[in-house]
């Protein structure tokens, strides 16, 4: 499986996380199968391997994957190479900890990063999702592709609550919120700039791949639908500042890239209506076969795959396409079948 420089993991072991009092896992199989009735806590496992590997959860904050009534929770994660990420959270100063090679660090240094590929079921319904949605799915991914888009990612969001905060109060005016402006501008223009780039790639690859999968010549393409394409940072400043009045009115910032949003498109309209179900998926199952060549590419490690009860919604035939495609990563996998 895979090459030497991959990591694998070998051994996941957790205190108080979630439903989790205690539990281990040693994983000496290429592809291994969480099994289990619903709310067993599968989907927590592959939580903590997501923390331990990447920094932070998929879907929540700390204070509540830590088990009700306890007062820290810890992820021991280790790799085939010997080495190991802990992981620990403590309640009293709500902060999480990392422990790798005998150093503490407060954030996943960059190089104890690893790539992992997660399937969530709800990654399938990702085509007809909300516009928040849709950009936590691709903000998701471009964190892993980019060293540097989670920090302006949370710089633009905390520029944002500032704003909208002070639009909360009365009597705002324009200078007040001026720098505010700059620096929405700033970071705001670097990400629609990523994203737009992310896009572009993934549409050179998205129809051959789509073809590899389903074996039909349709066309799959992703748009993204941002307010502010194309345009520069000055021009940025002057629409949030044109924007004053309805963003007092509204009591928050109507314009920029929290607004952005995506869309599939198959065969020249819309895929939300016009693709069918099956078609839907192996749209999914595209993009994240795309996700794990940009990683493989940036990285050179072959990712990790977390699939998340997706089998049960996909038919024999793109079941095993997915394995095939996979066969050279380490899958993870959870079900609740065979239980
Ligand atoms: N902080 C917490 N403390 C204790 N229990 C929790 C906490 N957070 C979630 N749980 C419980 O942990 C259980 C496991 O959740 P998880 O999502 O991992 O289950 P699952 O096996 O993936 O279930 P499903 O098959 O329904 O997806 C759930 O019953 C949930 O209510
Ligand atoms: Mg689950």
């Amino acid at each position: 499986m895979g090459s030497m420089t991959d990591a694998i993991i070998k051994k996941i072991t957790l205190y108080n996380f979630r439903i989790h009092e205690s539990y281990k896992l040693v994983i000496n199989k290429k592809t291994t199968s969480i099994l289990g009735e619903n709310g067993c806590g599968k989907t927590s496992v592959l939580e903590a391997i997501y923390i331990a590997m990447r920094g932070k959860s998929f879907r929540a904050v700390d204070k509540d994957i830590l088990k009700r009534t306890t007062d820290f929770y810890r992820i021991e994660l280790e790799y085939l190479n010997g080495e190991k990420t802990v992981v620990i959270y403590d309640n009293k100063d709500l902060k999480k900890k990392f422990l790798v090679q005998d150093r503490k660090y407060l954030r996943l240094p960059k190089k104890f990063r690893y790539p992992v590929v997660l399937f969530l079921p709800e990654d399938l319904h990702l085509i007809s999702s909300s516009p928040t949605s849709k950009r936590d799915y691709f903000d998701r991914i471009l964190s892993q592709i980019d060293d540097n888009y989670s920090n302006s990612l949370s710089r633009y969001n905390k520029a944002l609550k500032q704003r909208n905060e002070l639009l909360k109060q009365d009597n705002i005016s324009r200078e007040l919120l001026f720098s505010w402006d700059i620096m929405l501008a700033n970071y705001g223009v670097s990400l629609r700039k990523k994203r737009a780039q992310l896009i572009e790639i993934i549409n050179k690859r998205l129809t051959d791949v789509y073809l590899s999968i389903a074996d039909t010549n349709d066309k799959v393409e992703v748009v993204y639908k941002s307010s502010s394409s194309e345009i520069l940072e000055s021009e940025y400043v002057k629409l949030l500042n044109m924007d004053y009045e309805r963003d007092v009115a509204t009591r928050h910032t109507n314009f920029g890239v929290h607004k952005d949003d995506y869309e599939f498109i198959f065969n020249g309209s819309n895929a939300n209506g016009s693709a069918s179900r099956g078609e839907t998926r192996s749209i999914i199952i595209a993009l994240k076969f795309i996700e794990a060549e940009l990683l493989y590419e940036k990285n050179n490690k072959k990712p990790v795959v977390l699939l998340d009860d997706v089998f049960s919604e996909l038919d024999k035939t793109r079941q095993k396409c997915l394995m095939e495609n996979f066969k050279d990563n380490q899958v993870i996998l959870t079900s609740v079948e065979g239980v």
